[in-house]
């Protein structure tokens, strides 16, 4: 469907079947399987967003069928706004140290995925119990976690959050209400994923997910 280096005129999203994505990082030397593709996802964006040859080769694995958008379509629906949003957050996802050990063209493309919300110094996002939908990073502000250990009981705070940390991961991971509340110390910044997206970009990173668990639990047996 596209070979690497040459001019990009298509974006494709997949209708059915699977494809398979190869970069050639050195001349002569073998390309590196990057992903697949299946129904639903699509590729080939990145050489019209910045008119840049393409920067991968993607092969049909089985029969497809595919769906294509042209360039002059792509610069009239998606092309600003999808450089807008990926810019705004470029440097704010750098900063988030979970997504460190995402490939940097994966990282970018949570910016096509993101929300933004607002809070006020004093307003829950997220109350213990309720039912949890979204995934949260913090893009500016301080936050505090409440937790209430046995009903009846105050709730204690058990940790705090600043820029770059995230949240409200275990309700979309384990299918649980939300665990604790999280409440604003100041006016907050937060970006969110919703659940599906969450799992599609961040399943990857489910063993650092669950790592990072384990200073809920310390802080349990405190
Ligand atoms: P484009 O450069 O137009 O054509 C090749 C496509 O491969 C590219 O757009 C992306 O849609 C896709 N791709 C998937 N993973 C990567 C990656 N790691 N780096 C570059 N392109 C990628
Ligand atoms: P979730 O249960 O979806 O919503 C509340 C979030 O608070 C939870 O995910 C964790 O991200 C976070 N959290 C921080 N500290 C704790 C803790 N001690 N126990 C449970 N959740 C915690």
């Amino acid at each position: 469907m596209i070979k690497q280096g040459d001019d990009g005129g298509e974006l494709y999203i997949v209708d059915s079947g699977e494809l398979d994505c190869m970069k050639l990082f050195k001349p002569n030397k073998d390309p590196t399987h990057l992903k697949d593709y299946h129904p639903g996802e699509s590729f080939g964006e990145l050489s019209l967003l910045y008119n840049a040859p393409r920067a991968a080769s993607i092969q049909a694995k089985t029969e497809c069928t595919l769906w294509a958008l042209d360039r002059e379509c792509f610069n009239n629906i998606v092309k600003d706004a999808a450089i807008k949003r990926r810019d705004r957050y470029e440097s704010f996802l750098k900063k988030v140290e979970l997504l460190d050990t995402m490939d940097p063209y994966e990282r970018m493309q949570l910016a096509d995925g993101l929300q933004s919300h607002k809070f006020k110094a004093g307003e829950y996002v997220v109350k213990q119990g309720d039912p949890g939908d979204k995934f949260f990073m913090v893009e500016e502000g301080n936050l505090v976690v409440l937790k209430v250990d046995k009903p009846g009981e105050a709730p204690k705070e058990v940790y705090n959050y600043k820029e770059g940390d995230y949240f409200g991961e275990l309700a979309l991971l384990k299918n649980i209400p939300r665990q604790a509340s999280i409440q604003c110390k100041t006016d907050v910044r937060l970006v969110s994923l919703d659940k599906e997206s969450f799992k599609r970009m961040l399943g990857p990173l489910d063993d650092i997910l669950k790592r990072n668990e384990a200073r809920y639990q310390k802080y349990a047996q405190k």
